[in-house]
């Protein structure tokens, strides 16, 4: 199988299934989180002892760009144990690659444009198509020089840093990106950096700053960061919800499961799509909860679901979980409808698109709208198997091996390589969970 530029593509066969899930898992270490920690060990002067990171491609280009402006990045002796040492960041001698990953190169656009330097940055196909408007603006705001195609809305893009200034910004579109690479380049400015948000977003580069040194005060739906220097930290990177979530779901929708999901990063707007399940009558439930690391258990029994409605204030903390969500209506009774979430045609493929097609191929009645998408879903159902494009999306590509779990016949995921941006160890973890192989 060739994608259109004539690039081999590889696809996997799931099932058919039959297996419940059971037992305990561990899941990578969060990728948002992983990303921010490789960005803040570089700009602290001294090492930075890092622990769990995502061994995702998507963190591998961070960390290969940190290590192109000069940072040291060294392999400690454990998987997922990195030591960065930071401080003296200078100009890289090459384009900076991202690959697919959005959160690398939007997060990279303040980060850079702090830094006294010319960055020019690039990723594949998928970037070449994302919006980036929504963060040259407020950073060229603060004094940097952008530029990248269609006047800096799309990638490659053009960072010319150095002497920047605080600002006071409103996010026209609630996007942690976004504010996350606005408070990055407030670290290094003159005067304090405000953003403000009318709808909370996940809040990791606040919640990590304080832990580098970085000063930080929190409003009512704002956030201010005071420039300053940073010192290293020694940082545990926790298991990525996002990551789970295929794992609950998998254990709510199939008959006699019960897993544990250990260790997952259950902070503000990252455990929404929980909300939504238990909404659903899902029997999931949060054990051994560490309010300082915002850190705990989930235990997901198969049980009856039904419809739900989502939208509003809550898609900015569960965007990411709606592809999987989606699979979970498929067998709840009714039709549970998705709204506000038109963002999720902006993600590494048009979400909305992908997600109904592959869903449909299964032989699940679903409809996309402009702002989400409508599944009609059947507590009995059994999926009819096919032949999905993933669209080299890599939610949508798992989210499919999960409903493959539901399929009378096996379930082939073309561009199943896009997993290894987040999640590399994937049909380990599925062979470990259901005791069953892929082919
Ligand atoms: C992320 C924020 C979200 C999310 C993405 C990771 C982050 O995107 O979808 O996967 O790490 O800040 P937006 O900032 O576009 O909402």
């Amino acid at each position: 199988m060739l994608d259109k530029a004539g690039r081999k593509l590889s696809s996997l066969t799931f099932g058919p299934q039959g297996a419940s899930l059971r037992g305990r898992l561990r899941v990578p270490g969060d990728k948002s989180i992983s990303h921010r920690s490789l960005l803040l060990g570089a700009l602290a002067s001294g090492t930075s002892r890092i622990t769990g990171l995502s061994a995702g491609l998507d963190v591998q280009a961070t960390r290969r760009a940190v290590a192109s402006f000069g940072a040291t990045v060294e392999r400690g002796a454990n998987d997922g144990e990195w030591a960065v040492t930071g401080g003296k960041l200078a100009e890289p001698d090459d384009v900076i690659d991202v690959g697919n990953s959005g959160t690398a190169i939007r997060l990279m656009v303040g980060w850079a444009a702090a830094i006294d330097a010319l960055t020019v940055l690039k990723g594949d196909r998928s970037i070449a198509r994302r919006p980036m408007g929504r963060v040259v603006e407020p950073i060229r705001s603060m004094g940097a020089s952008l530029d990248g195609r269609g006047n800096g809305s799309l990638p490659p893009l053009v960072v010319r840093g150095g002497h920047l200034h605080g600002i006071d910004y409103e996010l026209p579109v609630p996007s942690a990106q976004v504010k996350g690479a606005i408070l990055l380049a407030g670290v290094s400015a003159e005067g304090e950096t405000t953003v403000r948000e009318r709808h909370p977003t996940r809040v990791h580069t606040e919640e990590m700053l304080p832990l580098w040194g970085g000063r930080v005060r929190l409003g009512e739906g704002s956030v201010t960061v005071v420039p300053g220097p940073l010192s290293p930290c020694d940082f545990d990177v926790p298991g990525d919800p996002s990551q789970a979530a295929f794992w609950i779901v998998a254990a709510c929708i199939t008959p006699g499961s019960d897993l544990t999901v250990q260790n997952i990063y259950l902070g503000a707007q990252r455990a929404g799509f929980l909300a939504v399940l238990e909404r659903m009558g899902a029997n999931v439930e949060v054990a051994g909860f560490d309010d300082r690391r915002g850190v705990g258990d989930v235990r997901a029994r198969f049980g009856p679901l039904v419809a739900t409605q989502v939208g509003g204030a809550e898609i900015p903390g569960l965007i990411d979980e709606i592809p999987v969500l989606a699979v979970a209506a498929a067998f709840a009774e009714g039709a549970t409808v998705f709204s506000d979430a038109g963002e999720l045609r902006h993600k590494e493929s048009d979400r909305v698109e992908s997600t109904v097609g592959a869903l449909r191929t299964l032989g699940v009645s679903a409809e996309g709208k402009p702002d989400g998408l409508v599944v009609e879903g059947n507590a009995g159902a059994s999926l009819k198997g096919g032949i999905i494009d993933s669209e080299g999306d890599h939610r949508v590509a798992m989210s499919m091996a999960v409903a493959s779990l539901r399929s009378v016949s096996p379930v082939t995921i073309d561009a199943w390589e896009s997993v290894a941006t987040s999640y590399p160890g994937f049909e380990e973890d599925f062979a470990i969970c259901t005791s069953k192989r892929t082919s």
